[in-house]
């Protein structure tokens, strides 16, 4: 915590420039309650996982010290053939190793997915569940965020155009900032 803000890493699945997961993390970090600081930490620029590099790749050790330095994580991504998209996979693969040293042992998480689709990337969220099992990260349960239909969801300008969808997101924000408090007390 600084500032008296609980710190929140936010790990962006798509790696595109007009990414609708990058516009959603933006909007997330304009209607977070005044508890926490969401900032994003860029995943695109790390190397793919080869354990033969450990010790010799300075991206994964500036990723891990991001990670490590956040009270919490939220990951906003996209669903790649149902599944969690290579560049997040790759980042939570660095972050969790070596082994026994994983940057993100015990930190609070919260998962929301965006897809233009219909069923919103449930199959990337709940691909992700499974791996913060493993990662030993306590995951909000509820309000789960499926946002399907994601181009309506931003204006020309990339900002929400919709207020039924700001009021959910305020409500997942509030319930992901009470889940950190209880957590790090
Ligand atoms: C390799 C690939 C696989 C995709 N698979 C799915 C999928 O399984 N389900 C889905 O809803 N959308 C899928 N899409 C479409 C993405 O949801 C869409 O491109 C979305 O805009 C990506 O998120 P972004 O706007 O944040 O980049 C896929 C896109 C790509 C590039």
């Amino acid at each position: 915590m600084t500032d008296g803000r609980y710190s929140v890493a936010v790990l962006i699945g798509s790696l595109r420039r007009d990414s609708l997961n990058r516009k959603m993390a933006r909007a997330l970090e304009g209607l977070a309650p005044s508890s926490l600081r969401l900032a994003e930490v860029p995943i695109g620029g790390l190397p793919l996982y080869n354990q033969d590099l450990e010790g010799a790749t300075p991206a994964w050790e500036e990723f891990r010290d991001r990670i490590r330095a956040a009270d919490a994580v939220l990951f906003v991504s996209p669903e790649y053939n149902r599944s969690i998209p290579g560049g997040l996979k790759n980042a939570i693969d660095v972050g969790s190793r070596p082994s026994g040293q994983s940057a993100f042992k015990g930190k609070p998480a919260a998962v929301i997915s965006v897809s233009p689709g219909a069923i919103g990337g449930f199959g990337a969220n709940q691909h992700i569940r499974q791996t913060l099992v493993f990662l030993d990260m306590p995951v909000l349960q509820q309000p789960e965020a499926y946002v399907g239909g994601a181009a309506s969801h931003f204006d020309a300008e990339g900002n929400l155009a919709k207020e039924d969808t700001k009021v959910f997101l305020r409500k997942f924000l509030d319930a992901f900032a009470d889940w950190i408090a209880r957590l790090r007390r």
